[in-house]
């Protein structure tokens, strides 16, 4: 940046050189306004190991200078080892009774501290990057605001696994996602004729912002809020996608009024069929009759 204020000021003040001080100005604001080196790829890796992930993902994971990871299991860890000698785990960052906010945002600084000190920067995370995800949404925000280059790339996201493994089409009655303790603490409006689907069931509740899991009493919580929607005999689909080859899906049918006694952990979401058909709109209809008889098709 010094240098190049140096040589506009030469140009400004040789009279010969007076007819290139346009030409000048547009490489200095081109210089300028270049981004700065450092750049941040976020990336998933889905969430099967080895079998999930793009090419352009592999790709930026063996392209980058620094791979930070936010991935499931200390297998998927020594996988990516194979693919990038400089491979920084960011779950030690985790910590009981640590907030999880706390935790979120020194992952961002990690990786912006990176991408500041102007290295290629590709983090990874299991699943899609930007689903249920703040710290890679945060990051590339942040790195963009700063000038750097950032992006994310898709990956399979463990909603795209339970499409596959339950059969679900989110297109045939449609599909509402929520967090779980979000869907609690928050009055949602709720359509039954569609597949509700509950992340992070395994935290119902958990509004404190420390604990890894809550457990039956949270659920009653959750049943009861659900019950505004829902019989208590509704069944529900506890499931979890396979993380390794060898592992089969958990698709665990029961009741909602079992919730509560079950196991769950962190890798679970729950999905809720619907309670009731769809209901149509004889309005709506008679209207849009109305115009097919006024034009004809
Ligand atoms: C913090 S979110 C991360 C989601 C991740 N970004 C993705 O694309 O799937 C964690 C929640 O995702 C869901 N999840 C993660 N892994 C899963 C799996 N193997 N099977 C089913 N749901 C999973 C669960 O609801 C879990 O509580």
């Amino acid at each position: 940046m010094v240098a190049d204020a140096f040589t506009l000021c030469l140009c400004w003040g040789m009279g010969r050189a007076r007819h290139r001080l346009p030409a000048a100005i547009k490489e200095h604001k081109a210089l300028s306004t270049s981004p700065p080196n450092g750049s941040l790829a976020c990336v998933g890796i889905g969430i099967t190991l080895g079998s999930h992930i793009t090419p352009l993902a592999r790709s930026h994971i063996q392209t980058a200078e620094v791979v930070f990871a936010v991935v499931s299991d200390g297998i998927v860890e020594l996988w990516l080892k194979e693919m990038h000698a400089d491979v920084r785990s960011l779950q030690p960052l985790y910590a009981e009774g640590k907030r999880r906010t706390q935790t979120y945002r020194e992952m961002v600084e990690a990786i912006l501290a990176e991408v500041r000190a102007g290295r290629r920067v590709c983090a990874v995370f299991y699943g899609h990057p930007g689903v249920f995800a703040w710290a890679p949404h945060r990051a590339i925000k942040l790195a963009r605001e700063e000038g750097y280059r950032a992006h994310m790339e898709p990956g399979i996201s463990s909603e795209d696994c339970l499409y596959a493994d339950l059969g679900i089409d989110p297109g045939s009655v449609g599909c509402q996602h929520f967090d779980t303790t979000q869907f609690m603490l928050y009055r949602r409006t709720v359509d039954p004729s569609a597949w509700l689907i509950l992340w992070q069931v395994g935290l119902a509740g958990e509004h404190t912002g420390h604990r890894f899991a809550t457990g039956a009493a949270q659920r009653r919580v959750l049943l009861d809020v659900l019950a505004r929607d829902y019989p208590p005999d509704h069944e529900a689909i506890v499931y979890r996608a396979a993380m390794l080859p060898v592992q089969a899906p958990r698709m665990e049918r029961l009741p909602l009024s079992r919730l509560p006694e079950i196991d769950l952990n962190g890798a679970d979401t729950l999905a809720i069929p619907p309670a009731r058909a769809l209901q149509p709109d004889d309005e709506v209809l008679a209207r849009l009759a109305a115009l097919d008889q006024a034009v004809p098709a």
